[in-house]
């Protein structure tokens, strides 16, 4: 990766993922710089990384080349409108992590001249297993693109849109899916209890067999539909459990499900963009 001076403002969870994965993958920490709210979380983070603490928003918009927006969409439009001066003075590459809010959005607030890139990570980012929807701007150069996706490479793989609305299905897809995994999970180990099994037991295997599944399509590379298939012999057990859920409709739900999680996102867009 290029070593580029890159700042982020917000020492939360995310912030934490993708310092820890740039150094892990070698990104010199002297090139990193940290800013937080609270002056205690930024000097606790920067000395967990040993790299630069920088003493306001402002004075790390001044050092940089990338600025990474790690803060709640909530309170983006008041840091944005914080660094503002100072980010038309230097014209760092912007890369906003903020659910819901668009590159348009951020660039008015921003000035109306900078490049950004708008990310759309899921919390697996968290174990370095992440995966990221990348959107950018018409003034993002190419190299800056290369740039952005090996940063966020540090916390999973990265995917590029190249029409902002993907954005939400990806958040309806990546963004929303571990929650969908989980609920699965539950129902499986809850209706493996009913079946007798105890609760630690159920549990575990179901634990197992979602990360098993999960390693499996990952390693093959084959589509869904072709691992199933292979899983299910004629007359047997999983063709029973299959010719169930599809009689219950079970595709058409998830489709459901996902219609309305990619709406929401839009209406979440639309709500960030007027405060
Ligand atoms: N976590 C995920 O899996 C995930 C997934 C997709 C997208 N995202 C997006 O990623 C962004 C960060 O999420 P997160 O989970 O890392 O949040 P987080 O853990 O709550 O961290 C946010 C950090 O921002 C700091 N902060 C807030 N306002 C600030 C300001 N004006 N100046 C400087 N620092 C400020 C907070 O400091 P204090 O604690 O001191 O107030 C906090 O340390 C969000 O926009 C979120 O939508 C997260």
């Amino acid at each position: 990766m290029m070593t580029k001076k890159i700042g982020f403002i917000g020492a939360g969870n995310m912030a934490n993922s993708i310092v820890g994965g740039l150094i892990d993958d070698g990104y010199p920490p002297s090139a990193i710089w940290v800013s937080n709210r609270g002056e205690q979380k930024r000097d606790n983070f920067a000395l967990r990384f040993s790299i630069n603490a920088a003493t306001s928003n402002e004075a790390l918009v001044s050092e940089v080349d990338v600025l990474v927006l790690c803060v709640k969409p909530q309170g983006m439009r008041a840091l944005c409108e914080e660094i503002r001066p100072m980010v038309e003075k230097r014209k760092p590459l912007v890369i906003s992590l903020a659910v819901g809010l668009t590159t348009e959005t951020l660039n008015e607030w921003l000035g109306g001249k900078v490049g950004v890139v708008r990310a759309m990570p899921n919390t697996p980012s968290l174990l370095r297993a992440g995966a990221t929807g990348l959107f950018a701007s018409s003034q993002v150069s190419p190299r800056e693109k290369t740039l952005a996706e090996s940063l966020m490479r540090a916390v999973g793989m990265t995917i590029w849109v190249d029409d902002e609305s993907k954005i939400d299905v990806i958040a309806a897809l990546s963004g929303s899916g571990p929650a969908y995994v989980f609920f699965l999970m539950q129902a499986m180990q809850e209706a493996a209890e009913k079946l007798g099994l105890d609760k630690k037991a159920a549990q575990a295997l179901t634990v197992q067999t979602v990360f098993g599944a999960a390693k499996l399509a990952l390693e093959s590379g084959d589509p869904p539909e072709i691992l199933r298939q292979r899983v299910t012999s004629p007359k047997g057990t999983t063709e029973r459990a299959i010719q169930s859920f599809s009689e219950d409709g079970l595709l058409g739900m998830v489709e459901k499900a996902m219609r309305a999680a990619c709406d929401r996102a839009c209406e979440l867009s639309a709500e960030l963009s007027k405060r």
